[in-house]
């Protein structure tokens, strides 16, 4: 379907390149949370996460706030390539609050990249945001991968202020490669330089 989530700045058109070992995994974190974050299954209902955030479909253009609905989800949450993971952040009760996919190895930079992060619009600014981001960032870390990357529109202000708050950093600005978005290019090192 030729979705592009927002932050999916790194996307050419088509497949991407597999560089990893197939069925290779970052390990996940050994630290008990208070959320918990596995590999989205068929089963998993996104619906809600997808319907609740209507202002971010009407920055990104991915879709129509007004006309979501659970086979549209569906087939953009089947839209992933062969080295990006998608994965649903759970609260305590079971509950699913968010979603994220990242990609493992960017065909250009080669450096992983956060692709997508959605929390159910009912419960921003709860902290899950934070919560999902760390654990991503820690499970990049013990790999041992030194810099997390991601995209945000230029006109998202508050995931700018978001991925800022968590100490993310400019590093570019240009187009994203798929609809040629404006998209500030934010990175994080995970791991001292040398
Ligand atoms: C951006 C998003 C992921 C943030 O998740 P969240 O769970 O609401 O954020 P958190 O509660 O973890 O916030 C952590 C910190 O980020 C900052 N922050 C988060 N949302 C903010 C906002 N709307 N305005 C200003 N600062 C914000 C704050 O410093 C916050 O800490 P505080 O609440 O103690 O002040 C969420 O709002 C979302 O899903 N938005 C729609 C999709 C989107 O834009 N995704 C990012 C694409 S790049």
């Amino acid at each position: 379907m030729g979705i592009v989530a927002t932050v999916r700045a790194y996307r050419r058109p088509g497949r991407h390149r597999l560089d990893l070992a197939p069925g290779a995994r970052i390990p996940a974190s050994p630290s008990p949370a208070p959320l918990s974050l596995t590999p989205r299954s068929r089963q998993d209902d996104l619906y809600e996460v997808y319907a609740s955030n209507p202002e971010y479909w009407r920055f990104s253009g991915d879709l129509d706030p007004d006309d979501i609905t659970r086979p549209l989800v569906s087939g953009m949450l089947d839209d992933l390539g062969p080295d990006e993971e998608a994965l649903v952040a759970r609260a305590e009760d079971g509950r699913i609050v968010g979603y994220a996919e990242i990609l493992h190895h960017h065909p250009v930079d080669g450096h992983p990249w956060i692709g997508l992060l959605l929390i159910d619009g009912r419960h921003h600014r709860k902290g899950y945001g934070r919560m999902i981001a760390t654990q991503l960032e820690n499970r990049f870390r013990m790999a041992g991968r030194s810099t997390l990357y991601l995209g945000v529109l230029t006109n998202n202000l508050k995931a700018q202020q978001f991925w800022t708050a968590l100490g993310y950093r400019r590093v570019d600005l240009r187009p994203d490669r798929a609809k040629a978005r404006p998209t500030l290019v934010l990175a994080k090192q995970l791991l001292p330089p040398g």
